[in-house]
């Protein structure tokens, strides 16, 4: 079956990384292993994504007037990106992740400052309405400010185009928002401030679905990490285990590679249980790569990888 467009709500953040045996605190300066910086941001990376899988992507985002600008307007050149919606503003810079990764284990943290992010409007949103109503799936995160992600998962629902909402970095969620969630796929930490408990059992994992459903989700997708995704919908309940694909090397983005994949396989007609096994293999190859966006495997690879 042809895939078909996908809409992408979110931000581009240009990701400084540096790598080191473990974070400063407060008031000190530390030597760190290496610096790398690349194109990064939960939307932006989700678009890559799916668009190094053959799907038709539009993005809507907000660049500044910089060189983090040039840089995301090469990269979406380069994967065949529609930029109609990508907007400059003459203001704000293009926005940031410092991002600092555990050089011993791969993990991270990062610390976002979405800058001109901040400045789309819903008229920026209202401006892609005509991709966003011959799209399969509308998908956003939370990067950028809630009343914009909300407005854009409202006018997908009004053109009835399914909604993905990877809820990251995690808030509370206006409670009627629920209800206009096709898939949600927060990690382990984010169902659990989603759903105001901490998630330490598998039981917890399968009660937090639970009560996801209950407020209105159809699909809920529970990213494990290592362990892979906890899947509760449409004819399929269980844990989908990780894809190994060599030595991780940084994990930054897998999120992204999983909804990427996820959204392009959904969109492409396969099963819920089908799209996760896609997506973990996704996530699985581009924790085995350094950066976010450029740790993206193509369609082949997984291909690949998933017939093995
Ligand atoms: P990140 O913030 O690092 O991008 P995340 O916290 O949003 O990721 P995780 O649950 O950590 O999400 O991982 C997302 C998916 O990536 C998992 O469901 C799994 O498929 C894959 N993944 C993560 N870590 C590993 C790993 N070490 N080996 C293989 N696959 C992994
Ligand atoms: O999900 C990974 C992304 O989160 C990074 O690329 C960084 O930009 C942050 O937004």
């Amino acid at each position: 079956m042809a895939m078909q467009a996908i809409t992408v709500l979110g931000a581009f953040l240009a990701d400084l990384v540096c790598r080191a045996d473990r974070m400063p605190v407060w008031g000190e300066t530390l030597r760190g292993n290496s610096f790398a910086s690349g194109p990064g941001g939960k939307g932006s990376n989700q678009a890559i994504a799916a668009a190094r899988q053959g799907a038709t992507v539009h993005l809507v985002t907000r660049l500044g007037r910089d060189p983090f600008a040039a840089m995301a307007r090469d990269l979406y050149q380069a994967e065949g990106i529609g930029t109609a919606f990508v907007s400059e503003d003459p203001e704000l810079a293009t926005g940031t992740a410092s991002i600092i990764v555990d050089d011993a284990r791969g993990e991270n943290a990062i610390l976002i400052v979405p800058g001109a992010c901040d400045n789309l409007t819903e008229l920026d949103i209202d401006a892609a309405r005509g991709a966003i109503r011959e799209s399969a799936l509308f998908i956003s995160q939370l990067e950028l400010p809630m009343a914009l992600c909300r407005h854009g998962i409202e006018l997908a629902r009004q053109n009835n185009v399914p909604v993905l909402l990877n809820p990251a970095p995690a808030v509370n969620l206006p409670a009627d928002l629920y209800q206009d969630i096709d898939y949600i796929t927060p990690n382990e930490t984010e169902a659990g401030i989603l759903i105001g408990r901490t998630l330490s059992t598998r039981d917890d994992v399968v009660d937090a679905a639970r009560v996801l459903h209950e407020r209105g989700v159809t699909n809920v997708l529970i990213t494990l990490g290592e362990k892979g995704v906890y899947v509760s919908g449409s004819g399929f309940e269980g844990v989908i285990p990780a894809v190994k694909a060599g030595p991780v090397v940084e994990t930054t983005g897998a999120g992204d590679a999983f909804n990427g994949g996820l959204a392009a396989a959904l969109t492409e007609g396969q099963s819920l249980e089908g799209a996760a096994r896609y997506g973990n293999a996704m996530a699985g190859i581009s924790v085995t790569r350094p950066g976010a966006a450029l740790s993206m495997p193509g369609r082949a690879e997984v291909d690949e990888l998933l017939a093995l």
